[in-house]
């Protein structure tokens, strides 16, 4: 439950961890992870996926397939997050959160130890592929949407905000059901005093979007986006042009000028109504305060009962 203070400024690259990781009996510490089998691609090296932070691995484990993820950057207060996080879900548990625990002494890389964060591994593409792959099936993603407030019910009900919603952090299978990985930006109940994790994806947070916002308040307006963004693309599929590999279909510009850029008209004149009733609350709610912002129940509070 130590900081990991002893480390330096600068973290292990992606491609120092892919090699490390090569051979677990010498990279983990850990017994199940030193006994493991790592995924490797066609090409014979290490399978990963990453995002801006970390890179994760896939390794069959004794207890099945996990994802090993290595951080290329200190997370704030990662220790003590994940080890209060872990505690707080024995007692409210939170299906949507993918458990995932820290390990000091995770994997080892130019003769020092680095923590790493131990997931099961869990199946299905991020949530752009997701959409992509179901563009012309709007049955397919109004469940997808459907499903999505599922999950913010769940961290609701357990009085948990996960921080950093955005489509590389929601893992889709194919039954479209979700699930939400990467937790460095997770708010826990008596993390209240720690300093806060890094800002939201540009793309998806609000745009005055404050520091000392806390909470569940936090996954709102990024939750909105995704909400809007699935049903969107269902009622417009030509929408999904706007997607730019960082995005789904908005960009940090439309928050910065709620109503005035092309894509707010375009959801104005959504073929589907509620879409351009729920735009309309969005753009306000980019005008007003960020903890004012209203979750995907409001926008369907608002948009009145669905037809379907
Ligand atoms: N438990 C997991 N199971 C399967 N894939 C995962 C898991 N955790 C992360 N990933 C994949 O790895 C990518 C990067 O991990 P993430 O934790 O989001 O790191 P970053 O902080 O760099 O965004 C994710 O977008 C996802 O595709
Ligand atoms: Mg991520």
């Amino acid at each position: 439950m130590t900081e990991s203070a002893a480390h330096g400024p600068r973290w292990p690259s992606k491609p120092e961890y892919a090699e490390a990781v090569q051979d677990p009996a010498t990279a983990f510490a850990d017994p199940g992870l030193a006994r493991g089998v790592l995924d490797l691609n066609r090409l014979g090296m290490p399978r990963t996926s990453s995002g801006r932070n970390a890179v994760v691995f896939r390794l069959l484990g004794d207890r099945g397939p996990c994802a090993v993820r290595c951080m290329t950057r200190e997370p704030v207060a990662g220790a003590r997050r994940y080890d209060s996080l872990s505690r707080y879900v024995e007692t409210r548990p939170c299906a949507a959160l993918t458990p995932a625990t820290w390990l000091e002494r995770g994997i080892l890389v130019g003769g020092a130890w680095w923590p790493v964060v131990l997931m099961p591994w869990v199946p299905g593409d991020t949530l752009d592929l997701a959409l992509a792959r179901h563009l012309d099936e709007p049955r397919a993603l109004r469940h997808l949407a459907a499903n999505w407030r599922v999950v913010l019910r769940q961290l609701a009900q357990a009085g948990l905000g996960h921080g950093d919603l955005q489509h590389g952090n929601v893992l889709v299978d194919d039954e479209l059901r979700l699930q939400l990985v990467d937790l460095d930006g997770v708010w826990v109940p008596d993390g209240q005093e720690w300093p806060r994790a890094d800002a939201g994806h540009p793309d998806y947070r609000h745009p005055r979007e404050a520091a000392d916002l806390q909470g569940v308040r936090l996954d709102a307006f990024p939750a909105s986006v995704i909400f809007l963004s699935a049903l969107a693309v269902a009622a417009d599929p030509g929408l999904w042009e706007l997607h730019t590999q960082e995005n789904l279909i908005f960009r940090e510009t439309d928050f910065a000028q709620p109503g005035r850029t092309p894509l707010w008209e375009r959801l104005g004149a959504s073929p589907d109504p509620r879409v351009a009733t729920m735009s309309r609350r969005l753009s306000a709610d980019c005008a007003r305060a960020p903890g004012q912002s209203g979750d995907p129940e409001q926008l369907v509070t608002e948009a009145g009962p669905s037809p379907t």
